[in-house]
């Protein structure tokens, strides 16, 4: 249990310790754990870190400007915005196997970040978001698609290959520390307060092949459900539904379906609804969002996104369903 404002200037005080005049970088994702960690590094040393924010052509609408707004424009904080969705597409053309489309997002995003973080010479350091959790973690052995978490979300070997030294400030932080931290920089409440997002994004939302055009279709269907879950106010509670829900989400389904519109008939895809609550993601139930709510957000998406004219809501809890479907 830290104080926060004590806990701030005493890491502020070891960050400048351990790299003195030195140059960090620090791979920028947007989720809580880079944020905070890239917002407490820049209280720390200012310009002597850059953050490289590897763009995959798979974020959430607008995030990428949100992203470069509050760390380029509010935090004075040096940001590349790296815009690598044409080779990310590229690459993930014509797969459709969810591992296989993991692995081909890890190695890509290894690729381009050491490429990026290659041209900045005078760089001495990485740094690195990693929490307590992802230190006992790592510890213990692991399989299936928690390999595929790791191997995606610790950026892995790239400390061998660019010869940088390690800088981990946020190595003895639970989640809940972390985010009062960040609220304690000056980082918005609802970045900190976010629901987690995977490494690989939309491409695990989408099911089968990842299209550009699926994409879009989906980011707009997915902030229309986001926005909604946070205009919703449950009675009991006084909460939001965003807040009372772990991990919310539009999937794209690439089957198309029979609809009318005006006189015409329609033949377009399909958009699933999740939302799950749950204490540690590993078993999770579907959440009982009220009806008017799915009613809401169907017809808003059905109306307003082109190209979708079917909503379902699913109602498998883990096990045995995962919360993505892939
Ligand atoms: P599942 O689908 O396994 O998800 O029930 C459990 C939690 O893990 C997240 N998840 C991932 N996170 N890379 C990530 O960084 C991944 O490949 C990945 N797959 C699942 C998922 O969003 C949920 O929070």
């Amino acid at each position: 249990d830290w104080n926060m404002p004590d806990y701030v200037e005493e890491a502020v005080a070891r960050i400048r310790e351990q790299v003195g005049t030195d140059d960090v970088i620090l791979g920028l994702s947007g989720g809580v754990d880079s944020s905070v960690a890239a917002a407490l590094i820049h209280k720390a040393i200012g310009d002597q870190l850059t953050c490289v924010f590897v763009d995959h052509g798979l974020l959430r609408l607008n995030e990428a400007e949100q992203v470069m707004t509050i760390f380029g424009e509010h935090l004075g904080v040096n940001v590349i915005h790296v815009d690598a969705t044409d080779a990310f597409m590229g690459k993930l053309a014509g797969e459709t196997d969810p591992e296989k489309k993991r692995k081909i997002i890890g190695r890509e995003f290894v690729e381009v970040f050491q490429e990026e973080a290659g041209k900045r010479k005078s760089a001495r350091w990485l740094a690195q978001g990693t929490i307590y959790p992802d230190v006992i973690e790592s510890a213990g052995a692991k399989t299936g698609k928690a390999v595929a978490i790791k191997s995606h979300h610790n950026v892995g070997g790239l400390p061998d290959t660019l010869n940088l030294q390690l800088l981990e400030p946020l190595r003895e932080l639970f989640k809940d520390e972390v985010r009062e931290l960040g609220l304690a920089l000056g980082l918005p409440h609802h970045m900190v307060y976010r629901h987690p997002f995977p490494g690989p994004g939309l491409g695990v939302r989408i099911l089968g092949e990842v299209k550009k055009e699926y994409a879009d279709l989906l980011r707009k269907a997915d902030a229309i459900f986001i926005e909604e879950l946070r205009n919703a106010t449950d009675e009991e509670t006084g909460k939001t539904w965003y807040d009372l829900t772990s991990q919310a989400f539009a999937v794209f389904l690439p089957v198309k379906s029979v609809g009318v519109m005006g006189d015409g008939r329609t033949y377009d895809y399909v958009v699933a609804l999740r939302a799950v609550q749950t204490s540690d993601f590993m078993t999770a139930d579907w959440a009982q969002l009220p009806y008017s709510l799915l009613a809401r957000v169907s017809s808003r998406i059905i109306n307003e996104v082109r190209g979708i004219n079917r909503v379902v809501y699913d109602v498998s809890s883990k096990p045995p369903a995962t919360i993505e479907w892939e």
